[in-house]
């Protein structure tokens, strides 16, 4: 409705666009406008643009109007946002809610908005009054919280040694319209698996995001929350790294030194046995002093025997 004033000099006219206007929000309210609603977001603490679907008449100037914007509320006379008389804005018709933060362009009326509060959210009409209503145009203002900058985080250091199979999660949160979630990989699309959260309280959504990622080579991840017309997105890169010193530990128990020393252990070990092994042997089948006691026959004699050409002693051959 219109924010009328007892001391407004085009009384009469005003009346007539009082009821003209009355009559008007009485279809809106059954969703039927003269003219399409352009449908703008912003941003909360961005500034808001608003275009005047009317447009001055032709040989007409500013001067020749009454220009009022003003925010319909339901059951209450509409907030007048920004008013314009013979050419000069009306400061004192301004409410408190839009003080300081609102200007009109004077060549095609359009409304600025600037810091604009979630609060803002709303139909915004602008009214154009001649010596009569003239025409109205209207935008359908919808102020979001954005989203925080996403945060990428991996289950692993950025700095890979071998290729890995890698968790990597992005979070996103505060905004207040329904957000998306898509990235890429090496410029290649990603799907991020995503959930999201709603606060009742706060009304607003938070995002995380996961992804399975085999890293074999230097990539770059990009994470993006689209929400409304905007979105927000961060790079970071994954890289695959010939530096790979552990500062903590000495350098000699790092594998290759490691393998190195363990095995030398291993092989002067076995060196060991092996030459345990042959004395032992040597000194059992050394030529020992003959004795009256002649020991029964081993197998290892028989094949020393066998080997010197001689019978074996203490054995007895079977025929065939
Ligand atoms: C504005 O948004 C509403 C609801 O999303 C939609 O129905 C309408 O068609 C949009 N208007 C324009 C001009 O795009
Ligand atoms: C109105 O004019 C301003 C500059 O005078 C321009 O930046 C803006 O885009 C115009 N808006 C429309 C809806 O034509
Ligand atoms: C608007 O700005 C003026 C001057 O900068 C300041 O004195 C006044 O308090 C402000 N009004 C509001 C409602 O912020
Ligand atoms: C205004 O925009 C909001 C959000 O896009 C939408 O839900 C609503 O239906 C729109 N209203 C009109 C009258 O277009
Ligand atoms: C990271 O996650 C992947 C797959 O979920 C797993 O195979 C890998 O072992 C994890 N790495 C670390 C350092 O936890
Ligand atoms: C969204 O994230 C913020 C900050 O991390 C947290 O305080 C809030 O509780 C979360 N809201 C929901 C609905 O998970
Ligand atoms: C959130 O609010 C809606 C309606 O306002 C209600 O139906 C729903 O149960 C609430 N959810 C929680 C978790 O409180
Ligand atoms: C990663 O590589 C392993 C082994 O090649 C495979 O089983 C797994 O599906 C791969 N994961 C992704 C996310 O490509
Ligand atoms: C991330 O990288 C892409 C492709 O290299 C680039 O187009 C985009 O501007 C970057 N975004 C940010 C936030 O740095
Ligand atoms: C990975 O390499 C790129 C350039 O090759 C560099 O800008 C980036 O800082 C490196 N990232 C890490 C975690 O070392």
């Amino acid at each position: 409705m219109m924010h009328v004033q007892k001391t407004e000099p085009m009384l009469s006219s005003l009346k007539g666009f009082f009821w003209l206007s009355l009559f008007e929000l009485l279809y809106s309210s059954s969703g039927i406008f003269s003219q399409e609603i352009t449908n703008i977001s912003a941003r909360e603490g961005d500034e808001a643009r608003l275009p005047c679907g009317y447009k001055i008449s032709e040989g007409k100037t500013l001067e020749s109007y009454y220009i009022y914007w003003q925010k319909p509320i339901s059951g209450k006379p509409d907030l007048v946002v920004i008013s314009y008389k013979h050419g000069k804005e009306s400061e004192s018709e301004k409410d408190i809610l839009y003080k300081n933060r609102t200007k009109m362009d004077k060549h095609n009326l359009t409304l600025s908005i600037s810091p604009v509060k979630l609060s803002d959210t709303g139909i915004y009409k602008c009214i154009a009054i001649l010596k009569n209503y003239e025409g109205e145009g209207a935008a359908n203002l919808s102020v979001i919280a954005p989203f925080s900058k996403p945060i990428i985080k991996y289950n692993s250091s950025r700095n890979l040694c071998d290729p890995t199979e890698l968790t990597l999660s992005c979070v996103s949160h505060g905004g207040s319209s329904w957000p998306k979630m898509y990235g890429f990989v090496n410029n290649k699309a990603v799907h991020w698996t995503s959930v999201v959260a709603y606060n009742n309280d706060s009304k607003l959504f938070n995002i995380t995001g996961t992804l399975q990622l085999n890293v074999t080579e230097n990539m770059l991840v990009q994470c993006s929350v689209g929400f409304s017309d905007f979105q927000v997105s961060t790079n970071d890169s994954l890289n695959m790294t010939m530096e790979c010193s552990k500062p903590t530990l000495p350098p000699w128990t790092s594998p290759p030194f490691g393998i190195i020393i363990s095995s030398s252990v291993i092989l002067i070990f076995l060196l060991v046995v092996i030459m345990l092994v042959t004395h032992l042997y040597y000194f059992r089948n050394r030529p020992r002093p003959s004795t009256t006691h002649q020991p029964l026959a081993t197998d290892e004699m028989v094949l020393q025997d066998l080997s010197n050409g001689q019978t074996p002693s203490g054995l007895r051959r079977s025929p065939l």
